[in-house]
């Protein structure tokens, strides 16, 4: 079972980035095989529909390919102006339902208020749009989480929510994996 992760904030010591890591590694433990696709260090251009990147980009191919092999995803959205990053949408605007159908997506966003649901609500939406299955636990980070030197959340209701979502994720991976084997036939 192949998990991605995909992280919205370019910031090199992003939130989102550790709350990603925090399923990521869960899911790790459950036998997952785990990756994540880095922006920072293969950024997608801005999409266009006039342009073909898709065809000779690599970076382009690589992230579609990437997530069309995914069994589960795993998002990240840093919480700006009460929504999801231009970085990330822009890297949404490169996939569609063939990379999302019937498949389960956990997501992630950090603020720096107190909570980032409206952003999670806008990403719930979208996944919605894209025939994705968003797992029931949203992994809100709210501005004054605190985090240890190796990134961990230090508070214990934070690293279970979020182990919480590792677990959900996979478990929902194995059932929707057999729903897309009898869709194929
Ligand atoms: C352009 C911009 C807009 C932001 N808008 C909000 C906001 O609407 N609400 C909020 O709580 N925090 C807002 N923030 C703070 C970020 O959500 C916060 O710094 C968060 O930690 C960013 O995620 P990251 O650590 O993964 O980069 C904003 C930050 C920036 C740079």
């Amino acid at each position: 079972m192949k998990i991605i992760g995909v992280n919205g904030s370019l910031s090199a010591n992003s939130k989102t980035f550790k709350g990603i890591k925090a399923i990521l590694d869960t899911a790790q433990k459950q036998g997952a095989e785990v990756q994540m696709y880095d922006l920072r260090e293969k950024p997608l251009p801005m999409y266009s529909p006039d342009d073909s990147y898709e065809l000779t980009d690599q970076n382009v191919r690589e992230f579609r390919q990437l997530l069309l092999e995914a069994d589960g995803i795993v998002l990240g959205s840093p919480e700006y102006h009460g929504s999801m990053s231009g970085v990330f949408k822009n890297a949404m605007d490169w996939v569609s339902s063939e990379q999302f159908i019937d498949k389960p997506v956990a997501l992630v966003s950090a603020a720096g208020g107190p909570t980032s649901m409206t952003t999670l609500t806008s990403m719930q939406v979208m996944i919605r749009n894209l025939y994705g299955w968003v797992v029931p636990t949203l992994g809100s980070i709210p501005g004054q989480t605190q985090f240890d030197k190796d990134g961990s959340f230090v508070e214990e209701g934070m690293r279970k929510r979020f182990n919480l979502m590792g677990e959900e994720l996979v478990n929902m991976a194995e059932l929707l994996k057999g729903k897309r084997a009898v869709k194929k036939g």
